[in-house]
């Protein structure tokens, strides 16, 4: 068990990639990692220290290459950035960006995101949660690997402030119906969106890069918010 009662988690929604890394994501993981990098530890991140005089706490969960995130945290100063990833290029070149951007706002965790979730993260210390254009696990037999589930759904009910946002992307209409229909059936969030659950792109959400494969390929795009409701009176 974890310090948030949830069993360890068996099935990944990921399976390890073996692309190599370039020379310049080698150096960017050796040389930018002490300096931007968080080590997976099972014990509570301080999220105190971490957030210092920032005024919000923003979660990406599988960032790729980074660049929804760079752009988010060069667009809101304020906040403070953490990226979770377990592709080790893509991390590569996201430290690279934070370096040549100088950017102050910005903490990557090279991890599994539902054990960082799991494991580092206090109760109530999420303003917002980004999921951008989760692997949607096509096949039938592989959607017990879909990273949105009711585990999910219990992790972020507990880790979202109140009034804190789950804001989740699609460009696969039948993953995203099926965010839809998990959060729709989940009386702790509101639906932020219309009666399907789709919301407008919020202008702080730039287009990603495999958003725009998406688009080329002929696929729409869906966004999701959720808000967590206040704590309930007991
Ligand atoms: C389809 S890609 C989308 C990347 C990026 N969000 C974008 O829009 O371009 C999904 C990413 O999620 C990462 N991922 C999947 N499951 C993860 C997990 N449990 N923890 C951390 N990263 C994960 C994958 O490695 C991959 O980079």
């Amino acid at each position: 068990m974890t310090n948030n009662n949830f069993p360890i988690r068996a099935i990944k929604s990921y399976v390890r990639r073996s692309g190599r890394l370039t020379p310049g994501q080698k150096k960017a993981l050796e040389q930018y990692w002490p300096l931007y990098g968080i080590d997976f530890q099972t014990a509570l991140l301080e999220t105190c220290k971490l957030m210092g005089e920032y005024d919000a706490l923003k979660l990406e969960i599988g960032i790729g290459n980074g660049d929804a995130l760079i752009s988010m945290a060069q667009n809101d100063p304020q906040s403070m950035y953490l990226g979770v990833e377990v592709h080790e290029p893509g991390v590569g070149r996201c430290l690279a960006d934070i370096h040549q951007q100088g950017l102050p706002n910005v903490r990557l965790i090279r991890h599994d995101a539902i054990e960082v979730l799991q494991h580092m993260l206090p109760p109530r210390s999420l303003d917002r949660v980004f999921l951008f254009f989760p692997d949607p696990w096509h096949k039938k037999r592989h959607h017990k690997r879909r990273i949105v589930n009711a585990r999910f759904r219990d992790l972020l009910a507990v880790l979202l402030k109140p009034g804190g946002c789950l804001h989740m992307a699609s460009d696969w209409q039948e993953y995203a119906e099926y965010m839809a229909a998990e959060l729709l059936s989940d009386s702790r969030y509101m639906n932020k969106g219309d009666t399907r659950g789709y919301a407008q792109r919020p202008d702080y959400r730039p287009v990603t890069r495999f958003e725009t494969r998406g688009l080329k390929l002929g696929h729409g795009v869906w966004d999701l918010i959720f808000e967590l409701k206040p704590d309930r009176e007991p």
